[in-house]
């Protein structure tokens, strides 16, 4: 929640009491300089003693509730029927009133079983936005994937609501051209994760729902983040400022076939799951389900998981939980906004994103600006953020690099692990990096995986080593042992 000071500003405000910490430490410019050519200038290869802040990503990193701990002391380890998985079912049919329950590893092995069960080579998959692991399993399958987002998506100078939202008369005339015999279905991402977590709306969901139901294409959505997606529509969309989160999620799925999702983000835990209330859907992926990930009732998780996912699904229906990582991340960006740093707008639902084309615009996408923009926050800060740009798309069929989008460098927001003054140390070497922008220079590749080569590949500086003389500068103003 935000609570108003008597001064005016806002601040976001815990509604919760932080009752187990775990100790973090401030390598030294000189210890992060090492640290980052090692890991090849990609701040995934990292470790994580050489990281303060970890703002890679809020996947799997939430703080867990004492009622989650508690549920996994109950698990119940059995192979077949375990009843911990009979929680989970009826978690998911009080919250998003799905009846099939398909339960998976993660969020990637869910994606796999739907390329696995329903899509086609030549087919097409228009969605509102990619993910990365979306895209290539649907890729893998021999399907294409169509991004059909509104003109305002890629804004990165905002104040549009609702930039996760579809564009619908460019989603008929895919499906036109392709025939909807050749669809495999139409995925909504709740919340764009790589272009900055931004919301739809009920209305555009509504709207793409009787677009495809009478050409019998389904809808699935992916809600990963789907608490935060419901918290942006109490907040934005007309009508809805009273209802509850758990009343809009149940709407949400009451207008999809299906949902899948990675339990990692808004449910706070390590899984995912596939759920939906047509037979025909669960009964073309269940046989997978064993093949791939294990036997019906754990699917790849471990039952004290499990058992937290059930805990967790009620838990994100609280608004405060919903709100959690949302009104930090408003805050956060508000910050940095207000110290003249590009920023995405509105600010979104996972992390405070940088907008690398305007921050280092004197670099060219060719040298991933994205990238350096990474590097040099570690540098500078101890902050691990990740690339959410050219680095983060693999080559085409030819070998070219294929620029993205955006360049934006993503600073997630794990939910209730990070507090205020964290932000405002951020803020701080961000206005200070943002002084010295001129210092960053580009990366290019010496080790390059031929898939989702963002998580393994490395990197160096292109030319003259900037990475040492960002190092040196900003020790000759804090000191060594900052
Ligand atoms: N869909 C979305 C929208 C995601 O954000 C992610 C993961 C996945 C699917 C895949 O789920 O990781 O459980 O296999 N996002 C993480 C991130 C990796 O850092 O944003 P997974």
């Amino acid at each position: 929640m935000s609570i108003r000071l008597s001064n005016g500003s806002e601040i976001p405000i815990e509604m919760h009491k932080v009752r187990i910490v775990q100790r973090t430490r401030l390598a030294p410019a000189h210890e992060r300089l090492r640290a980052i050519e090692e890991a090849g200038y990609n701040t995934f290869l990292l470790r994580s003693r050489s990281i303060f802040l970890d703002m890679l990503t809020d996947s799997g990193t939430n703080a867990m509730t004492d009622n989650q701990l508690a549920a996994m002391m109950q698990s119940d380890d059995a192979y077949a029927g375990s009843e911990s998985f009979a929680k989970l079912e009826q978690s998911v049919a009080d919250i998003f009133g799905y009846q099939y329950v398909l339960p998976a590893h993660q969020g990637r092995a869910c994606e796999h079983l739907l390329a696995k069960a329903f899509v086609k080579p030549g087919h097409i998959v228009p969605m509102n936005y990619h993910f990365t692991t979306t895209k290539a399993h649907f890729d893998l399958a021999g399907g294409k994937v169509l991004e059909l987002y509104t003109p305002e998506a890629l804004n990165t100078r905002s104040s549009c609501p609702f930039k996760g939202n579809m564009d619908l008369g460019r989603l008929s005339a895919a499906i036109e051209k392709a025939g909807p015999e050749n669809v495999s279905f139409v995925r909504m991402e709740a919340t764009t994760n790589l272009i900055g977590g931004q919301p739809f709306s009920i209305e555009n969901l509504r709207q793409v729902k009787a677009l495809v139901e009478p050409l019998n294409i389904f809808l699935v959505v992916d809600g990963s983040l789907i608490s935060e997606n419901a918290y942006f529509i109490r907040q934005r969309e007309p009508g809805y400022e009273n209802v509850s989160i758990r009343d809009i999620i149940r709407e949400m799925m009451s207008i999809a076939d299906l949902c899948y999702l990675s339990g990692r983000k808004s449910c706070s835990v390590r899984g995912g799951m596939i759920a939906t209330n047509r037979k025909d859907l669960f009964e073309a992926i269940r046989p997978w389900l064993p093949v791939y990930e294990g036997f019906f009732t754990y699917g790849g998780m471990s039952s004290k998981e499990i058992e937290a996912m059930a805990v967790g699904i009620r838990e994100m229906t609280d608004v405060e939980v919903a709100g959690s990582s949302a009104d930090a991340i408003r805050y956060f960006a508000c910050l940095l906004e207000k110290e003249g740093i590009p920023v995405v707008t509105p600010p979104g639902g996972l992390a405070c994103h940088l907008d690398a084309t305007r921050f280092v615009d004197h670099l060219p996408q060719s040298e991933y600006p994205a990238g350096a923009l990474a590097a040099a926050v570690y540098l500078t800060s101890g902050i691990r953020g990740m690339e959410r740009g050219s680095v983060s798309m693999d080559r085409d069929e030819e070998g070219n690099d294929v620029p993205a989008d955006m360049e934006l460098l993503r600073l997630a927001v794990p939910r209730r692990v990070y507090t205020m003054s964290h932000y405002q140390y951020a803020a701080d070497r961000l206005r200070w990096l943002y002084d010295h922008r001129k210092l960053i220079g580009g990366l290019e590749f010496y080790e390059e995986p031929p898939v989702l080569r963002f998580f393994g590949g490395k990197m160096k500086p292109k030319g003259a080593d900037w990475g040492a003389a960002l190092a040196a500068e900003f020790v000759s103003q804090f000191g060594p042992h900052c």
